[in-house]
């Protein structure tokens, strides 16, 4: 695997296969890797003729200073784990490599309409910053395939809108949610949990595999109402669990008219803020 920091570095290699044909699956990060992200890396390798990931923690969709100071970065073993796994490029890049300041990167596509519920209103500017890096690294990399994880359901929801309303030309393929034994959706947020909180986690995935259950039979308020006291009792503070179309994002309040529905939640164990969503009815549609 080859470790490549610079745009210009990237694509020459990137260019003489291209002239090949050969297939570009790519798996954008901010590093801190896990069993999650490997597995986007496995099914890229499964797709493509060559696989790219990118570790780059992005500034510009970090709402505090002390959040993206303090974000876990460790680029040798995140570098081992995607060799490990068949990754073929690693673009590491600095941020005058993404944003030059020469080079408008700012994207003119209206998102408001997908982030006024869920991750958006307590992250102002979030996804905004996830939809301009996500292009300008689709823009340098050029991918046939991109790769993105079901867990966040909320972001890949926003670019593949990006991808629509763009025309771009890249295929979003998303993976399903890796989890632990006990149903704790991987994260690189994991390893921060007190033994104590990290005990009580999975009461998320009981949670909504309990909604699920009962999607066909109770109230959506009921749902949302019930998961989120069962959240609490067993010790985490719910910020939101909310029951959204699976496209639009929409809140959904009668099932019967939605093809997807998935239910989405962020609840905090102790210091750390979790975030998972399990789909309720139909299937994830992109
Ligand atoms: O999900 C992430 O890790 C980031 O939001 C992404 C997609 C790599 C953009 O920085």
């Amino acid at each position: 695997m080859r470790i490549l920091k610079r745009v210009t570095s990237l694509q020459r290699h990137l260019s003489t296969i291209k002239e090949e044909s050969l297939t570009i699956g790519f798996i954008p990060t901010m590093g801190a890797l896990h069993e999650g992200h490997m597995s986007l890396v496995q099914q890229s390798v499964k797709e493509n003729d060559i696989t790219v990931a990118s570790v780059f923690v992005n500034p510009t969709q970090f709402n505090q200073k002390d959040d993206l100071d303090k974000y876990p970065r460790d680029l040798a073993k995140d570098a081992k784990l995607l060799k490990k796994n068949g990754c073929d490029y690693l673009f590491a890049p600095l941020p005058s490599q993404i944003y030059p300041p020469d080079l408008n990167t700012n994207v003119y596509i209206d998102i408001v309409h997908l982030t006024d519920l869920m991750e958006g209103p307590n992250r102002p500017g979030h996804f905004e910053g996830v939809v301009q890096v996500v292009k300008r690294l689709i823009d340098i990399v050029e991918p046939d395939k991109l790769y993105m994880g079901q867990k966040d359901f909320q972001q890949f929801t926003i670019i593949q809108y990006v991808i629509k309303g763009l025309e771009l030309d890249v295929q979003l393929r998303v993976c399903p949610i890796i989890r632990e034994d006990d149903g704790l959706a991987m994260s690189s947020r994991n390893v921060r949990l007190t033994e104590k909180h990290r005990e009580i986690s999975p009461i998320i995935y009981k949670t909504l595999l309990w909604a699920k259950d009962n999607i066909l039979t109770e109230s959506i308020t009921t749902i949302e109402t019930k998961a989120v006291a069962m959240l609490n009792e067993a010790g985490l503070k719910t910020e939101y669990f909310t029951i959204v179309d699976g496209r639009t994002l929409d809140k959904v309040t009668n099932v019967e008219q939605h093809q997807t529905v998935v239910a989405c939640t962020a609840a905090w164990a102790g210091e750390v803020r979790l975030i998972d969503n399990m789909v309720l009815k139909g299937e994830i549609n992109i």
